[in-house]
């Protein structure tokens, strides 16, 4: 929970607002932290350990051990994001990319069977509060005339909602909120 506030500083200090904006608008409210196990797989060509989603959080610092398999989609290609020994991996979400209106894009990425393992990784996404009624759209102070909001606002519970009935098919669920 400390390095992701201060990670919401630094991101706070790229938009050129104060340090303190992100934290502000709640965005580290909602803590989820997901635990997977990935047992070993004698046939990895026939299935997937994860299916490509993007994540449905404002950053998802995620722990993985050393046996390796996620990737990321870069230009139409899936690359590999190895394990460094005693790093983490920080991914932009969703509601990120919602409400600096595409500055900041949240990647789809996906993770391989393996035929060794089992892997296991803890991903922690941090998000607004499900409880909280607060809106979330684009940052104000991001916008101007030729740079107009590319989504509506939406409350946390809305997005995760609407992210969770969708289901992991593959799609992105920020298209259902741009404008
Ligand atoms: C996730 C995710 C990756 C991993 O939980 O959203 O992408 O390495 N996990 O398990
Ligand atoms: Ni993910």
């Amino acid at each position: 929970m400390a390095l992701a506030c201060t990670l919401f500083e630094l991101l706070s200090e790229a938009f050129g607002l104060d340090p303190h904006y992100l934290k502000e608008m709640d965005c580290a409210e909602g803590l989820l932290l997901l635990a997977h196990y990935y047992p070993q797989c004698p046939e990895p060509e026939l299935t997937i350990g994860t299916s490509p989603h993007t994540d449905v959080s404002f950053i998802t610092i995620l722990l993985q051990d050393h046996i390796g398999g996620l990737q990321v989609l870069h230009e139409n290609q899936w690359v590999d994001v190895p394990p460094i020994h005693g790093a983490l991996v920080v991914n932009i979400g969703d509601l990120l990319q919602l409400i600096t209106n595409d500055i900041f894009k949240s990647p789809e990425h996906r993770v391989l069977a393996n035929r060794v393992g089992p892997r296991i990784s803890i991903a922690s996404f941090f998000n607004a509060s499900l409880f909280s009624a607060k809106l979330y759209g684009p940052i104000k102070e991001l916008l101007s005339e030729d740079n107009p909001p590319k989504y509506k606002e939406t409350t946390a519970v809305d997005y995760v909602t609407f992210y969770n009935a969708k289901g992991m098919d593959g799609t992105s669920a920020l298209p259902h909120f741009r404008v």
